[in-house]
């Protein structure tokens, strides 16, 4: 697997674009040809989805993203904005969860993905992206990801649009794999996903597509930024009470909280004094 370091990658304080990994030459050479490849990809195998993911799971995925959202302190009454939301996991256990003084919107820029979650019953779909949201600042209490930061262009962007879309006060949680931290965790996972879940797919006749799709999910997972470069990519937008919390040493959850005006206004006159 080549994968080939972005020219413009740069530290997020720079403020220069910051790719979550960089190309990843096996699939595509470019910017515009990756979002073509990953657009076609999940609009076609979105009927598969939530079939492999629950294979590569063991069928633990919806109890799973049940307890992190748990974990985040989801509550009655909220406004969620589930990005990337696939198939609609997570927007249809947070609907349940914030009831129906609530509010989830489910956003994703597959039509094919979305029409699966529909299908799930969530009630608010929205097409776009996390880099460019089509919704008025302040909108939202709460935001989540599940396994769509790898897919985004740039993280400085994505989470600068986070931290408006939120509420003061408001927070997030995004849910990723990580790559084990020692060689031989690496090497058992990457046997595990890239290898035999696409054989398996394919065993199974769910596709060439889908086969295709879960070995470059593994290698986006590989190549990915160190979670290091996640949680200073947050606290750079503007995001404070930023945190990395793992189970099972690969299951990352990130969380941060946009400031409120008080907690500015305390560090201005802080800085003053
Ligand atoms: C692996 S699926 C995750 C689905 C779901 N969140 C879950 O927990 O299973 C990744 C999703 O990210 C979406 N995606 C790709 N690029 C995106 C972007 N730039 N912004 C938001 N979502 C994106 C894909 O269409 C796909 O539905």
């Amino acid at each position: 697997m080549r994968a080939i370091p972005p020219t413009t990658a740069s530290t997020p304080a720079t403020g220069v674009l910051l790719p979550p990994h960089p190309v990843l030459s096996d699939y595509y050479t470019d910017e515009a040809g990756r979002l073509v490849q990953v657009r076609r990809w999940f609009d076609d195998t979105a009927v598969h989805y939530d079939w492999v993911n629950g294979l590569m799971s063991f069928g633990s995925g919806v109890y799973y993203r049940t307890e992190a959202l748990r974990r985040f302190g989801l509550v009655p009454g909220e406004r969620l904005l589930d990005c990337g939301s696939g198939t609609g996991v997570i927007a249809a256990i947070a609907q349940r969860i914030v009831g129906p003084s609530g509010l989830v919107v489910a956003l994703d820029p597959s039509s094919g993905m979305l029409a699966q979650a529909r299908g799930r019953g969530v009630r608010n779909l929205v097409p776009g992206r996390a880099e460019r949201l089509p919704f008025a600042d302040a909108s939202f209490d709460r935001l989540s990801m599940g396994y769509a930061l790898r897919h985004v262009a740039d993280l400085g962007v994505t989470f600068r649009e986070y931290l408006r879309v939120l509420e003061p006060g408001g927070s997030l949680l995004l849910l990723e794999i990580t790559r084990p931290r020692s060689l031989v965790g690496t090497a058992a996972l990457r046997a595990y996903m890239r290898t035999l879940v696409p054989l398996a797919t394919r065993w199974l006749h769910h596709g060439r597509d889908t086969a295709a799709l879960m070995r470059y999910y593994w290698d986006t997972i590989e190549h990915c930024v160190p979670p290091e470069t996640i949680l200073e990519a947050l606290r750079a937008a503007g995001f404070e009470q930023v945190r990395r919390q793992t189970q099972l040493g690969i299951f990352s959850e990130y969380t941060a909280v946009r400031p409120t005006r008080v907690q500015n206004d305390q560090r201005l006159e802080m800085e003053q004094q």
